[in-house]
């Protein structure tokens, strides 16, 4: 009886684990859909603003652009977007890298 209630813990401890990065991609592209895509394109390919696939920014760098802002950018950039949390900033970075 132990044994098997151990074994569920362990279970469910695995599943969690194995889809905390697909579920953390996701969230960086989710983010990027609702506040990105209507300014750089949904492949990043560039609209109003310029192209982001293949950018030679790092993920900090993009998530440090998006949290602070930047005085030498135009608008939205020019200051820190609101409404985006540190974590959705990292997350929507690391998914700005993946646009190929
Ligand atoms: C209202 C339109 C708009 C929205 C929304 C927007 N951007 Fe931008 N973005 C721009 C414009 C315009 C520039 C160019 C600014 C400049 O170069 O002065 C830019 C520049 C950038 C750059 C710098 C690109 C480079 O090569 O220097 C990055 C990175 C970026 N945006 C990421 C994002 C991300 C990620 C989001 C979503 C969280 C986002 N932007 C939302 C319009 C937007």
């Amino acid at each position: 009886m132990r044994i098997t209630k151990a074994l569920i813990v362990l279970l469910v401890i695995a599943l969690s684990a194995s889809l905390a990065l697909p579920v953390f991609a996701q969230d960086g592209g989710a983010t990027y859909k609702a506040k990105c895509a209507s300014c750089h394109g949904p492949e990043g390919q560039g609209k109003i603003g310029p192209a982001l696939k293949g950018t030679s920014l790092t993920a900090d760098q993009i998530a440090d652009l998006l949290t602070k802002g930047n005085d030498a950018k135009k608008p939205p950039h020019k200051k820190a977007l609101a409404s985006l949390s540190a974590d959705d900033a990292k997350a929507v970075a690391d998914f700005v890298k993946t646009l190929k």
